[in-house]
């Protein structure tokens, strides 16, 4: 079965690289990671991706700390598209996708939030929710633009909100939302003719 050749960005734990590699492992998903890029030297997808021999490149970003300086940010779109990447799958990258990278790819960098957008945007969106006393809260993947997690809904997951829950307890459930949802999102874009 033909393969999308995706890249995979992520500034944390990696646990949602770690779904979609199960789900292609699995053999439900028809996703080749071509390359996995963080701009946390020794985050948690680097160490996915080189166990299982998946190139990995390292931002080395000195200038901002919420987003690429614009150099920075055009050496990736050349590793990106050397690389012949049809998607970008941000999972937890923790900088604003500036225009470099967003005109490079329209509509072909997606991300996962963990909220219903749109609410709940931005930081530590789980705390968000428990601080509002929402009843149900969730997850959405949506196409990236220039804003705080505004683009345009791909999907989403909802999950309830318990009256004990604590942050940690409603991130975690958040979190098994967010490892279905995403190898479910990448299988739509899988489909032949997509791209
Ligand atoms: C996820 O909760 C995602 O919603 C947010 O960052 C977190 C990444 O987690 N954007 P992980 O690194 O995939 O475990």
């Amino acid at each position: 079965m033909p393969q999308i050749k995706i890249a995979v960005l992520g500034s944390g734990k990696g646990s949602n690289f770690r779904a979609i590699l199960s789900a292609i492992m699995s053999g439900h998903l028809p996703v080749r990671p071509v390359l996995a890029v963080s701009d946390v030297p020794g985050a948690g997808i680097l160490t996915l991706a080189d166990n299982l021999g998946i190139p990995t490149m390292v931002i080395r970003e000195e200038k901002y700390r919420t987003r690429l300086s614009e150099d920075v940010e055009s050496a990736l779109v050349g590793e990106l598209r050397a690389a012949n990447v049809d998607l970008i799958v941000l999972a937890g990258y923790m900088r604003l996708v500036k225009s470099p990278l967003l005109d490079a790819f329209p509509r072909r960098i997606i991300n996962i939030h963990p909220s219903l957008l749109p609410r709940f945007p931005g930081f530590e969106a789980w705390k968000q929710a428990l601080e509002a006393k929402a009843t149900t809260t969730g997850c959405t993947v949506h196409f990236v633009d220039s804003g705080i997690d505004t683009g345009e809904i791909i999907a989403q997951s909802e999950v309830p909100i318990y009256p004990g829950d604590t942050p940690e307890t409603l991130h975690a459930r958040i979190q098994e939302a967010e490892h279905q949802l995403y190898p479910e999102v990448l299988a739509r874009f899988a489909k032949p003719g997509v791209f």
